[in-house]
C-alpha cells in the first residue's frame, strides 16, 4: 500500500463503468478498436491493483444491453478483444487469487465465446481473494427483468416478496453491494448499471477517460470515499 493510502478504509466493492475510450483514441487519432485495445490494459492493471489493495468485490460494465446497436466493425472488434482478453484473464487471476464471475446475458455470444467464459469461470472458481465481476451484455432493467422470470419460475412467494429475495435473484446474488461507483470520462449519468445494487452506493466521476486512469487515478477515488459520511439515509 503506498503512503497516500495510509490508515484509510478501502471499499468491500468497488463497481466501475468505465467510458471514454473512444475519446481517448480520437484524441490519440488512432482507430477505435485501439482505444479499447488501450482500455483493456488498464483495465488488467486496474484488476492487479484492487486485489493487491485487499478489495473483495470488482464489478465493471464492459459491454452493455445497448453497446450492440454500435457498428458492426466496432461490434466486431469488442467481440475479438473479449475473446483475447478472457484467455489473459486466467493468468491475471490466477496470480492474484482472482475469481472471475460474468453477469449478464451470456446466451446472446457466440458459442466460442461462451465456452471462453466458462473456461475462464472454471478454472478461478477455487481462488479466494477478490471476486472479479465482468459485465457483458449487461443492463440492470434487463437483469432485473430475468430476475423477476427466474422467482416466478423457481415459486418464490411473490405475494411476500422481500427485498432479499430480489437482490438474490439478480446476477450478483450473494455478492454485497457496491460501497463505491467510479464513473470515468465525466459523464454524469448511470447508464443502465446496477440499478438494484448502487442504492447507497458513494458515486464518484472523473473527467480522466478510462485508458488513463491507473493506479493514482485509483488512489484518487479511494481518497475522495474516504472523505464521504455513509448515513444510508439515517442521521
Ligand atoms: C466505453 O468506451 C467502453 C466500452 C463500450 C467497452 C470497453 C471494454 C473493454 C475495454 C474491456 C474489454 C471487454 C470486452 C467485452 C471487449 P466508449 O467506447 O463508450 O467511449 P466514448 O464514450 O469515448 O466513445
Amino acid at each position: 500500500m503506498t503512503d497516500r493510502l495510509q490508515g484509510l478504509s478501502i471499499p468491500e466493492h468497488i463497481a466501475i463503468i468505465l467510458d471514454g475510450n473512444g475519446r481517448w483514441a480520437a484524441k490519440h487519432n488512432v482507430p477505435r478498436a485501439q482505444g479499447h485495445r488501450a482500455g483493456c490494459e488498464t483495465l488488467e492493471g486496474i484488476v492487479e491493483d484492487c486485489a493487491r489493495l485487499g478489495v473483495k468485490y470488482l464489478t465493471v460494465y464492459a459491454f452493455s444491453t445497448e453497446n450492440w446497436k454500435r457498428s458492426s466493425e466496432e461490434v466486431g472488434a469488442l467481440m475479438q478483444l473479449f475473446r483475447f482478453y478472457m484467455v489473459k484473464l486466467i493468468d491475471i487471476a490466477m496470480k492474484n487469487d482472482i475469481r472471475v464471475k460474468m453477469i449478464g446475458d451470456l446466451s446472446r455470444f457466440d458459442p466460442d465465446i461462451r465456452a471462453g467464459v466458462e473456461k475462464l469461470i472454471e478454472k478461478t472458481s477455487d481462488n479466494e481473494g477478490m471476486t472479479f465481476a465482468f459485465a457483458v451484455n449487461y443492463g440492470g432493467r434487463d437483469e432485473l427483468r430475468r430476475a423477476v422470470m427466474s422467482m416466478a419460475q423457481d415459486g418464490t412467494d411473490l405475494m411476500n416478496l422481500t427485498e432479499k429475495d430480489i437482490s438474490d435473484h439478480l446476477d450478483t446474488g450473494g455478492m454485497p453491494d457496491p460501497d463505491l461507483l467510479i464513473r470515468t470520462s465525466g459523464e454524469l449519468r448511470i447508464s443502465n448499471f446496477l440499478l438494484w445494487q448502487i442504492a447507497y452506493s458513494e458515486i464518484y466521476v472523473t473527467d480522466t477517460l478510462w485508458p488513463d486512469f491507473h493506479r493514482t487515478e485509483l488512489e484518487d477515488a479511494l481518497i475522495a470515499y474516504n472523505r464521504r459520511s455513509r448515513r444510508f439515509g439515517g442521521r
